[in-house]
């Protein structure tokens, strides 16, 4: 399982500084809307600089028709990142274009789809979908499976029941991790390094529990080494 911490920080300087803080370890960085809108691809090329073996993982959530979505989708490849995001309710049609478009580029970014937001409660998922958050992210999954998407971002307690609908291989990323049962803060279906783990999650998200950490460090090094212990 690999760790992704998530630069959520108000300004550019405060997201490299953690960055700096962190560049001794094998993590992967998640560079979110806020940054992306705000400093655009100098955070990139910044992050490389302080550390040319950062992995990063653009979480920009696409979700339009399905041909400015590969047209984008291009435009993200040809950054240089290593993974990014789409939506899964943006169709299969729309999902397919997208594989297709990044298979004529050479080491291309992996392709995630949303399923479900973690910050979705049961009641208020079914007033968007009219289903259940289980039933239908797994229908999210099967669809971004058979689309020729590498995995989706999802919630832990979807993540065991769609590698059954999938493949034991298909990623699953997912957010809303309280390590070692901080604050939820907004999230709402939160879940801890065991949990995780128990879940077979690929990728774990952390956010708020490192950067508003006194030692975002020595929160890193904690999480790595529970990972390490299987
Ligand atoms: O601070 P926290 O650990 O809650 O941060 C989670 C991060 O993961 C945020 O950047 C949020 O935008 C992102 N995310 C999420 N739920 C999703 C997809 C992304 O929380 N389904």
């Amino acid at each position: 399982m690999k760790l992704c911490v998530a630069l959520d920080l108000p300004t550019l300087e405060e997201n490299l500084n953690l960055a700096r803080a962190l560049k001794s370890e094998n993590i992967w960085l998640k560079v979110g809307l806020r940054s992306f809108i705000r400093d655009g691809e100098k955070i990139l090329s910044e992050l490389k600089q302080i550390n040319s073996n950062f992995k990063i993982f653009l979480d920009l959530k696409l979700y339009d028709i399905p041909n400015t979505m590969a047209d984008a989708s291009e435009s993200i490849a040809n950054l240089g990142v290593d993974m990014f995001n789409i939506h899964a309710s943006s169709g299969k049609r729309a999902m397919s274009m997208v594989v297709q478009r990044l298979s004529g580029i050479k080491n291309p970014p992996l392709v995630l789809a949303v399923s479900a937001l973690t910050s979705f409660s049961e009641a208020e998922f079914y007033d968007i979908y009219g289903e259940k958050i289980e039933k239908k992210a797994t229908k999210f999954a099967k669809d971004s499976y058979e689309s020729g998407l590498n995995g989706v971002v999802c919630s832990v307690f979807e993540s065991s029941s769609i590698k059954c609908a999938t493949d034991k291989n298909f990623i699953t990323l997912t957010p809303g991790i309280r390590p070692f049962g901080e604050d939820s803060n907004d999230q709402s279906r939160v879940a801890s390094l065991e949990v995780a783990k128990k879940e077979r999650s690929d990728f774990i998200v952390v956010g708020r529990p490192v950067y508003k950490s006194d030692d975002p460090l020595g929160k890193v090094k904690r999480i790595l080494e529970n990972l390490q212990k299987g």
